[in-house]
């Protein structure tokens, strides 16, 4: 009896420019990988400044979303749509804190970084939130809908 259910939830998770600048775009993809969430979409990509923008438009009136956009479209992110069961909560403490010296040992920031505004990973904080950056951050032909023909635990 199959144990999660696929196509419940999709999440969008970003390496930052920091995290590719760092080359960690491979160790950031295979947490996420050897988690057992499916791939949907990958890309390294350019940010335009109106997508960072619109991308973080709830954080418009704070202080630091000025530094945030500049630092977002600084250089190439890597865009990535996951999909599985509970994989947006899932993704969210396999990244950790927002300030990595707050989370902890064995999350990406928790490993791999000191400063928020450097924090070298982006990931969906709601399923809503999950579609709607898929959706900004993809075009329809660069998803792929397959299911791994060996992977009975995703099914
Ligand atoms: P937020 O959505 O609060 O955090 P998270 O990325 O963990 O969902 O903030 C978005 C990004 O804004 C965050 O990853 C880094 C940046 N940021 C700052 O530069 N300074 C801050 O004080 C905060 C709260 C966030």
């Amino acid at each position: 009896k199959p144990v999660a259910s696929m196509g419940t939830e999709e999440t969008y998770i970003m390496v930052k420019p920091d995290g590719v600048h760092r080359c960690l775009v491979g160790e950031i993809i295979s947490r996420f990988e050897k988690k057992g969430f499916l791939l949907k979409g990958l890309k390294l990509f350019q940010c335009p400044k109106d997508l960072a923008q619109e991308h973080y438009k709830d954080l418009k009136e704070k202080s630091f979303y000025p530094s945030l956009i500049d630092y977002i479209t600084s250089g190439p992110v890597v865009c990535m749509a996951w999909e599985g069961a509970g994989v947006v909560a899932s993704a969210r403490k396999l990244i950790g804190a927002t300030n990595p010296l707050q989370a902890e040992p064995g999350t990406i920031r928790g490993d791999l970084a000191v400063q928020t505004g450097r924090n070298v990973v982006h990931g969906s904080d709601s399923p809503e939130n999950g579609k709607r950056e898929i959706a900004l951050w993809f075009k329809e032909g660069e998803l792929c809908q397959w299911v791994p023909a060996q992977a009975p635990w995703l099914i």
